[in-house]
């Protein structure tokens, strides 16, 4: 199936490392000219030249999302390589580094949270979509994740930022409606980056487990997974990419769980 994204313009937050790549990766595979965004200069650039490699039309924006500034400089360089953007991934994040156990963690470290999830995509979303909305199609894809929906017993910063995300994403929807440009969210389960390599060896660790591959197996039946392996970052890209394309004119105001089945749901 053609996705009908050759010639569109994404700019894809995160894209420097983990779920981010790939999804930068497959726009422009599908003939997107790609963003990639990152904070790190020397990393986004590395990302940015293999995508350029094979032979995709890439740009690159560097800033810091959790500031007005920082957030407005990557919208502008993104507007300013390919003359508008049409296709925005609020990909940047993840939970905070100091948060820990729901009684512990820093208020600073939930406000923070809140901060680099909901916020910096809001900032975003406010820079590029009034745009899209006056060329009459457009496409904003907000990665939650399945602890939004589905929350633990810890990492009170995070799981909470992200349902703000989904609730801001869905009321974004009505407040484009009719006009050509939707808001979706994608909230993966448990995925294969170095953040759940790093987590995984410390599950290992504090339980005593021989191995990365034994906490793996025990944290995939202590959550709940209905399909037995964990997530790729190619299984979020590969939806992110549907939700991007025109092929998905008719989704709007959802959140699709890829998430190995932690999150069943019937609506
Ligand atoms: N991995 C999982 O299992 C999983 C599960 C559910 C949901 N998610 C969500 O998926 C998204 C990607 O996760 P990941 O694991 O792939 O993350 P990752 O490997 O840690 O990469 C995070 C990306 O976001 C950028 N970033 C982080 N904070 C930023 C900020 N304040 N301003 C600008 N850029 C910022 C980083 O840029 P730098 O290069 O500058 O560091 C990097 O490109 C996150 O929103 C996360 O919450 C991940």
């Amino acid at each position: 199936m053609d996705l009908q994204l050759k010639g569109r313009r994404a700019l894809v937050s995160g894209s420097s490392a983990g779920i981010g790549v790939a999804i930068a990766h497959h726009l422009a595979a599908e003939g997107a000219a790609v963003v990639v965004h990152g904070r790190d200069v020397e990393r986004t650039e590395r990302v940015a030249q293999q995508i350029r490699d094979t032979g995709a039309e890439v740009a690159v924006a560097i800033g810091d999302l959790t500031t007005e500034e920082g957030a407005g400089s990557v919208a502008a360089s993104a507007v300013a390589a390919f003359g508008g953007i049409d296709i925005l991934v609020n990909n940047a994040g993840g939970a905070h580094e100091g948060a820990a156990s729901w009684f512990d963690t820093p208020i600073d470290a939930i406000l923070a949270s809140y901060e680099s999830n909901t916020v910096a995509a809001i900032r975003l979303i406010r820079s590029l979509a009034p745009a899209m909305k006056e060329r009459g199609w457009g496409r904003i894809v907000n990665i939650a994740t399945a602890a939004a929906v589905t929350p633990t017993s810890g990492q009170p910063d995070y799981g909470p930022s992200k349902a703000a995300m989904i609730n801001m994403s869905l009321g974004l929807s009505k407040a484009l409606r009719s006009s050509g440009v939707t808001s979706n969210c994608v909230s993966p389960g448990m995925v294969r980056t170095q953040g759940l390599n790093t987590y995984l060896t410390e599950f290992a660790d504090q339980r005593g487990l021989d191995s990365v591959a034994e906490a793996e197996s025990v944290m995939l039946k202590g959550i709940g997974q209905t399909v037995g392996r964990v997530g790729e970052v190619d299984d979020i890209a590969y939806m992110v990419t549907m939700l991007a394309s025109p092929r998905s004119d008719f989704v709007n105001g959802t959140n699709v769980h890829v998430d190995g089945g932690i999150s069943p749901s019937v609506n």
